[in-house]
């Protein structure tokens, strides 16, 4: 179980490092073994700092994050049990090794007593795992490779180890459309074998589709968080509102969102409090206002 008790990141800024941003702002959620969760927001919100705290990759300034009851401590044994898989699969592949040189690293570090035939075999069973034919894209050059080929590659590596946990950052965001079903698709088989996965997207109808929690940030701060089905069958934050309003219909004309509402609560920026209401089981809002505050949208 990962567990994020008011988590804060606050990166040294400006010229001189006088001033300070703080990217995360007391952000609390859980996430099961075999759970999805989605962490929506727009570019800036936090998404990505999140992510790298969970991976030991930039520190917490405060609160606790920890997995399986333990704090997060980078290192081999940590990363057997936790990967990321980010936006762009190029940037993690050296231009002038074949791609299947990121399975090597990974038996260097965790399994260097695994005979060569088992090694291959087991390479072989992760590629098809992600639904890669071993045959077409082992022994290539990552440019002789779409990207998400080597997306999944990456998911095929992150099998190797005894992962329980899989960030993916904006995973889907480079990949096409029927490209990006298939990596879903094999984000929902991680799940079914219990791993747990924080899902980061900006972009809401795919979150959606795999995730049992949905966690909705704005600068830094969670607007709203729950339950998917309820979270978005009910929405009751305006930035909410607004991110499923943003989403095209197919069989409806487009009909632009409108700006998000301001509210003494919810202004132009972030919640004013970081105190979430519940206002039924699994579903939590910022606004301690909701749903009575008399000025949210229609
Ligand atoms: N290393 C850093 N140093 C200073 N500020 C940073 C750093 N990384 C991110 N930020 C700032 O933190 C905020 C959140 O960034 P990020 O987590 O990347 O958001 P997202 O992934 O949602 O786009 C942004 O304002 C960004 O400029
Ligand atoms: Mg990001």
């Amino acid at each position: 179980m990962l567990t994020l008790d008011h988590v804060t990141k606050t990166y040294r800024a400006g010229a001189f490092g006088g001033g300070s941003v703080t990217a995360v702002d007391r952000v609390s959620f859980t996430a099961a073994p075999g759970e999805v969760v989605s962490l929506i927001g727009e570019s800036g919100s936090g998404k990505s700092t999140i992510g790298r705290m969970i991976l030991g990759l930039t520190g917490v300034s405060s609160g606790t994050l920890t997995l399986d009851g333990q704090r997060v401590r980078p290192g081999k044994d940590f990363y057997r049990r936790v990967q990321g898989v980010f936006q762009d699969p190029f940037s993690c592949y050296n231009p002038v090794f074949r791609a299947d040189r990121v399975f090597d690293l990974v038996r260097r570090a965790y399994h260097p007593g695994v005979p060569d035939k088992e090694w291959a075999d087991r390479v072989e069973k992760a590629v098809r795992d992600v639904r890669l034919d071993p045959a077409q894209v082992l022994g290539r050059y990552p440019h002789q490779l779409s990207g998400g080929q080597l997306q999944r590659l990456l998911i095929a590596r992150a099998l190797l180890l005894d992962l329980s946990f899989l960030v993916a950052d904006e995973i889907t965001s480079m990949l096409d459309a029927s490209t990006r079903i298939d990596v879903l698709n094999l984000l929902a088989g991680l799940k079914e074998r219990g791993l747990g996965v924080l899902y980061i997207t900006h972009d809401l109808a795919l979150g959606t589709y795999l995730a049992e929690k949905t966690v909705v940030l704005r600068r830094g701060r969670i607007v709203e968080r729950g339950d998917t089905h309820k979270l978005f069958g009910n929405p009751l934050h305006p930035y909410t509102r607004t991110l499923l309003a943003a989403v095209p219909r197919l069989n409806q004309p487009w009909d632009p969102p409108q700006p998000v509402e301001s509210c003494a609560f919810h202004e132009a920026g972030p919640p004013a409090t970081t105190d979430l209401y519940e206002t039924e089981p699994d579903h939590f809002v910022a606004c301690a206002q909701l749903p009575d505050c008399g000025r949210t949208p229609a």
